[in-house]
């Protein structure tokens, strides 16, 4: 199967991993709209961006929005989801618990939200894709939270994957990536981490936002893989902390 003027929405699509898939979906001959929530990186990422793709600001914390921008798109092939705001660095005990359970809010909720919408509006062999992570199942000192998430959203997958059959719902489940996600994160600070996870990674790197676009494309045109959550990590997983 081929993804040639297949409707593709890719929810996060402003940056990193998203905007990868976005410049790879098109490449291929798809339809893309990215969405997030800041006009400014959606205006500046659609600029590099093929005349194809169109774009949109949404917050997928506002299920109005995510219902709306659903509504636009009307009937659609496939979507990726990889909207993740920045991590909160405390520890649980500094962390109040109101504010804890906001890390879930744009990686968990925001994908219930957006597979609520999508679903009903996919064609036949098309596709949801959500995004997890290594630390859900190989946790990093401080991480218990997000690898709530990440597990939480492992398991989210595979029972929409029965929900909504015909509809394949699918995880990309990454390990260490070069992306804007590790911008908030200061330097030296920042080169030390990623340093340290390709030194821990049997591949000797980190992962290119490009790596993890080629694993989208393959959950998207696979229409024999649901369910599934595929692990995009360099090894990251099999070896100790
Ligand atoms: N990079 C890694 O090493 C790594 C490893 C494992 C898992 N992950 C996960 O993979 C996902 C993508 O990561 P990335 O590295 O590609 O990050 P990124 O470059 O920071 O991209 C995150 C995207 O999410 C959007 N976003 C944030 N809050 C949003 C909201 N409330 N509503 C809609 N969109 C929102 C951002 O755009 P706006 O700012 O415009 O909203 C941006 O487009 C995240 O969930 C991350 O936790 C990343």
């Amino acid at each position: 199967m081929t993804l040639t003027g297949q409707r593709i929405v890719v929810i996060g699509g402003s940056s990193g991993m998203g905007l990868a898939t976005a410049h790879a979906a098109a490449a291929a001959g798809a339809v893309v709209t990215i969405a997030s929530s800041s006009k400014e990186r959606i205006d500046a990422a659609l600029a590099e961006l093929p005349d194809s793709c169109d774009a949109a600001a949404l917050d997928v914390r506002d299920e109005a929005a995510v219902s709306g921008l659903f509504a636009r798109v009307g009937e659609l092939d496939h979507v990726v989801f990889t909207a993740g705001d920045r991590a909160d660095r405390r520890t649980l005990e500094e962390l109040p618990l109101d504010e804890a359970r906001r890390i879930f809010d744009v990686r968990f909720w925001g994908a219930v939200a957006v597979a609520k919408h999508a679903a009903p509006r996919i064609r036949p062999g098309g596709s949801i894709t959500l995004t997890s992570g290594t630390v859900g199942v190989r946790p990093v000192q401080g991480a218990a939270l997000a690898a709530a998430g990440s597990a939480a959203t492992e398991g989210l997958v595979r029972g929409l994957a029965v929900d909504l059959a015909p509809v394949r719902v699918n995880a990309v489940r990454s390990g260490a990536v070069r992306t804007p996600l590790w911008d908030a994160v200061p330097e030296p600070q920042r080169a030390a981490v990623l340093d340290d996870f390709a030194r821990r990674a049997l591949t000797k790197t980190v992962g290119k936002p490009q790596q993890i676009a080629t694993a989208h494309l393959y959950l998207m045109e696979n229409r024999f893989t649901t369910g599934t959550v595929l692990t995009v990590d360099g090894g990251l997983i099999l070896t100790g902390n």
